[in-house]
């Protein structure tokens, strides 16, 4: 039997056919799949059988004597030379799969429609299913799940899912980075051969790529036709580019497993994670509109984000009653409905040297618990938020006098490396797993908390083959605690955005986007992380004059204009602010509070700027009858003021009114000489204008922001 199916969905057009099949023993088989297509809609009628015929290669001197396709799995035993799909053994007489003959069975459901491809080979003991959906976004998902069916057991190697992309997408782009410098972006040519990006942290990664996008020469936010990937995984996890010498164009990924890691016992299974693609015709920001849609619907968000103050680098560790409820006084008259109680509450935890793992509030410094603390924020308006470490313990604690067995180690005789004075809790024992739980449950269950923030800071290392198992423990806890308390609201923080990725987001309400609040700093890694992630769920904090990372002094206005299109939030001793200063901030704590129902259901546009001193970020309504764009300098312009700023994603055939709304306040004004943006009833011109012309602004200052408003 020969099959074909032909997905298509919000633009993109996903193809698959088979080859004949080779020794099928049953009718209802066919042979080898092989994606044809994944990218712009095809008519829904194409000929998919023709369409087979004429991408077929033919079969050169020096090849085997038939055509080489590549199928769904990267067979090396096909005469598939690019990187494996599949590797493993077995001990004795190992033999590799070779999929010859499989069944389809397609399928269809809220979240898109899709095809499960199923094939064995008894011979090798393996039997392969290959799940490829098309989401209501767009979004292709690949999984792959490998069965044991022979009789001894099977060490898993890797699992590789690949998509192919167009040959002309010849530019590559992926981000790299660190703490405090995440997502930093690199592109270059893509050449034949394999650019691999390998993350070992035992979570996602500072450096973790978040996306590796292949696109047309020259491809922006704006514009270029853009392929995609992204592995959801928060755990090693591999991500490559590769071309081959037979002209395959490739985008794959996978979890890393370490040698041993995964064992499958006869009858045992293993599913990949999801690799996830995203292709747009229209340049990055088409990839990330699919990508934001897949997070809001997997994870609704079910209220406004509320405007968060965060105590850490206003208090640090230091911890007292009286300093907090004037904290949470504080907070409240700016606007802020949100009071998160950072690191520092907990048993034992003076510094950060001790009491990871004692997960109950320290009665030295709170003697009636957490009680007056969080009654006092209730009656100051704000709801309460708690931050925890729930993988991590110290050596110094209760948690680890009592079970020393339960840290995590690679070696009976020592323990790993310490990392921040800590080590990580072994998931894998059920008495620890209970234990932390436990600890939750009963933290959620004595005190009224709408938010944890949850931090995981450190790497892995020296643990043995236990990234998997600590991961899947990782998503139960996060899934039982949300069984148990399902609306209480997590951020996923690793010292910052070490633990960004579709796996964490499909759990999680936001994420901690980097401990450096320099708004600098902030201007560049929001724009990337906002690849894959919504603006609503970054965390996004105004923080005080002076960077703590950097040693930086910004503008209230600059500051905050820099957070105003994230979750806002407020990471500054505000029980110090001037009159002056709590107004201005008060007038941007409301400003976003009126734009943030349009955030969480806008579409984010990225402009394209010559300059790279200006980065504008805009959010369009979904109806685009109204945009809000930050136009920020991170640098002293080329050119006397900045080449216009073109404003995308309005429908080019209606009328908008541009107007400057920056809150007033500090040095809000920010620029030299005269300009339009000081007319208050702004000025009127199309979207297609506006999108193509886009603004002429003054001479802004280095390190300064506006707000423009556009409606229709
Ligand atoms: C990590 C987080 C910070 C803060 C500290 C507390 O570094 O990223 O935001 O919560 O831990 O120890």
């Amino acid at each position: 039997m020969r099959a074909v199916i032909h997905l298509t969905r919000a633009g993109v057009s996903l193809v698959l056919a088979s080859l004949p099949a080779a020794g099928a023993d049953d009718d209802s088989a066919s042979g080898l799949p092989v994606v044809l297509h994944w990218g712009a809609a095809l008519p829904p009628d194409e000929d998919v059988a023709s369409l087979l015929a004429l991408h077929t290669p033919g079969v050169p001197f020096s090849a085997l004597d038939r055509p080489r396709l590549r199928g769904v799995v990267g067979e090396t035993v096909s005469g598939f030379t690019g990187t494996p799909g599949l590797s493993g053994h077995r001990v004795p007489g190992s033999v590799a799969p070779r999929l010859r003959s499989w069944t389809w069975t397609s399928y269809d459901d809220d979240a898109g429609d899709g095809v499960r491809l199923v094939s064995r080979d008894d011979e090798a003991g393996w039997e392969v299913g290959v799940d490829l959906r098309l989401t209501v976004e767009g979004l292709v998902e690949m999984r792959t799940t490998v069965t044991n069916t022979g009789a001894g057991e099977l060490v898993l190697g890797q699992v590789r899912n690949a998509l192919p992309v167009a040959a002309r997408a010849t530019e590559l782009l992926d981000l790299t980075g660190r703490w405090t410098r995440e997502r930093a972006p690199q592109r270059g040519p893509w050449r034949v051969g394999s650019h691999l990006r390998e993350a070992r942290h035992g979570r996602t990664g500072h450096d973790a790529t978040l996306l590796l996008a292949a696109g047309t020469p020259g491809f922006g936010f704006g514009h270029g036709e853009v392929w995609a990937t992204h592995v959801a995984w928060s755990g090693d996890h591999a991500a490559y580019a590769e071309r081959t010498v037979a002209g395959e164009c490739l985008l794959g990924g996978g979890e890393l497993l370490a040698e041993g890691e995964v064992v499958l016992a006869p009858g045992a299974s293993y599913a990949s994670p999801a690799l996830v693609g995203s292709y747009a015709a229209d340049g990055l920001d088409g990839v990330s509109t699919r990508l934001h849609g897949w997070v809001r619907r997997t994870r609704p968000l079910t209220r406004p984000r509320p405007v968060l103050v965060n105590t850490w680098e206003a208090t640090y560790f230091d911890h007292d009653l009286a300093g907090l409820t004037a904290l949470a006084d504080a907070a409240a008259a700016v606007g802020a409905e949100r009071f998160v109680l950072d690191d520092g509450w907990f048993r034992g935890r003076r510094d950060d040297r001790a009491g990871l793992g004692d997960w109950t509030v320290d009665r030295d410094v709170w003697p009636q618990g957490l009680h007056p603390l969080i009654e006092h924020v209730h009656r100051a308006g704000l709801d309460f938020g708690l931050w925890v470490e729930p993988e991590m313990v110290n050596v110094d604690s209760d948690l680890v006098r009592e079970h020393p067995g339960w840290v995590l180690r690679g070696r009976p005789s020592a323990l790993p490396d310490e990392w921040r004075h800590q080590q990580v809790l072994d998931l894998r024992h059920p008495g620890a797993y209970a234990h932390v739980r436990d600890a939750l449950v009963a933290l959620l269950d004595e005190y009224p908390i709408a938010f944890l923030k949850w931090d995981h800071n450190r790497d892995l290392v020296d643990v043995g083959a236990a990234v998997h198992e600590q991961t899947a423990a990782f998503y139960a806890l996060l899934d039982e605690l949300h069984l148990a308390h399902p609306d209480v609201e997590i951020e996923s923080c690793a010292s910052g955005g070490g633990r960004i990725d579709l796996g964490v987001l499909a759990r999680t309400d936001r994420v901690w986007t980097s401990d450096t609040i320099d708004a600098v700093e902030r201007q560049r890694i929001q724009r990337w992380t906002s690849l894959l992630v919504p603006l609503e769920r970054l965390g996004a904090h105004v923080g005080g004059p002076v960077a703590h990372t950097t040693g930086r002094r910004h503008t209230v206005a600059f500051r905050a204009a820099t957070a105003l299109l994230g979750h806002l939030g407020i990471e500054w001793d505000v029980r110090t602010l001037e009159p002056a200063q709590r107004d201005e901030l008060a007038g941007w704590v409301r400003l976003h509070q009126q734009l943030r129902p349009l955030l969480a259901s806008g579409r984010l546009v990225r402009g394209d700027h010559p300059d790279p001193a200006v980065v504008t970020t805009g959010v369009v309504a979904p109806d685009r009858s109204e945009a809000w764009y930050v136009v920020a300098m991170v640098d002293s312009t080329l050119t006397e003021g900045p080449a216009p700023i073109t404003l995308p994603g309005l429908d080019p055939a209606r009328r908008y009114v541009v107007r400057d709304a920056t809150p007033p306040g500090e040095q809000a004004t920010g620029f030299i000489g005269t300009s339009w943006l000081g007319d208050a009833a702004g000025h009127t011109a199309s979207g297609a204008a506006l999108g193509a012309l886009g603004v002429r602004m003054p001479v802004l200052l280095p390190e300064t922001a506006r707000v423009l408003h556009v409606r229709a």
